[in-house]
């Protein structure tokens, strides 16, 4: 299973990375928008420090302005995904994109029978929103598994599951459990993942009893 990052905070990225955690980025409007930069900037920024795949999502909502748009955008870096949201035109614009060998994202997906159009259209990665599923008493964790399963019986459709809107800890374990290729987590979440407080506890326990014995 590969681990995304759902930010666009550089500092974040460059320590995530320096921890080996990073196989690629996701970013949305509106995370861009929380770092306070510009898009451009901001996703060249990401592209110069992470190799893997840097999603970035246009804006446009026609099929023929969000190839161009994804094209300029791609244009910013060789490892640019364009992600584009789930509906007509964005499929006419994954296809046309795919054509063209420019990989795409298909984003906002809250149902298999989407997830199985956006594979035909050609998308690279497909992604699930687990979390916001849940917000409307919905189960996104069965919808992220069932597209693995679905999916999952027709090889010669290569696209990867992408888990997103990931919220705690406890859907990263049902996710990874559920054969979902790639989990884009939020730094928070990675946080949560990290602590354990029997961790921090021995950590303590350690230090201080080698303060009695060890040199220096
Ligand atoms: O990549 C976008 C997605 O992860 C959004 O998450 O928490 O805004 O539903 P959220």
């Amino acid at each position: 299973m590969k681990i995304f990052l759902d930010t666009a905070e550089i500092s974040v990225i460059q320590e995530m990375k320096e921890m080996g955690l990073v196989d690629g980025i996701t970013t949305n409007p509106t995370l861009i928008a929380k770092t306070g930069r510009g898009f451009e900037e901001v996703i060249k920024d990401i592209c110069a420090i992470v190799e893997g795949p840097v999603n970035a999502e246009i804006t446009s909502t026609t099929a023929d302005e969000i190839v161009e748009e994804g094209k300029k955008i791609h244009a910013w870096g060789e490892q640019i995904v364009i992600k584009i949201p789930m509906d007509r035109e964005g499929l006419k614009a994954v296809w046309r994109l795919t054509q063209e060998g420019i990989p795409t994202t298909v984003t906002l997906i809250f149902s298999v029978p989407q997830a199985i159009l956006a594979a035909k259209a050609g998308a690279r990665y497909l992604c699930p929103f687990v979390g916001r599923l849940d917000d409307i008493s919905e189960d996104g964790l069965a919808l992220a598994a069932d597209i693995a399963m679905v999916l999952g019986q027709y090889p010669d459709w290569t696209c990867e599951i992408m888990a997103a809107s990931v919220r705690h800890p406890m859907h990263v374990i049902e996710i990874a459990r559920s054969g979902v290729d790639i989990i884009t987590i939020p730094p928070k979440v990675i946080d949560q993942m990290l602590h354990h407080p029997l961790t921090e506890k021995g950590i303590e326990q350690f230090l201080k009893d080698a303060a009695t014995c060890y040199p220096g």
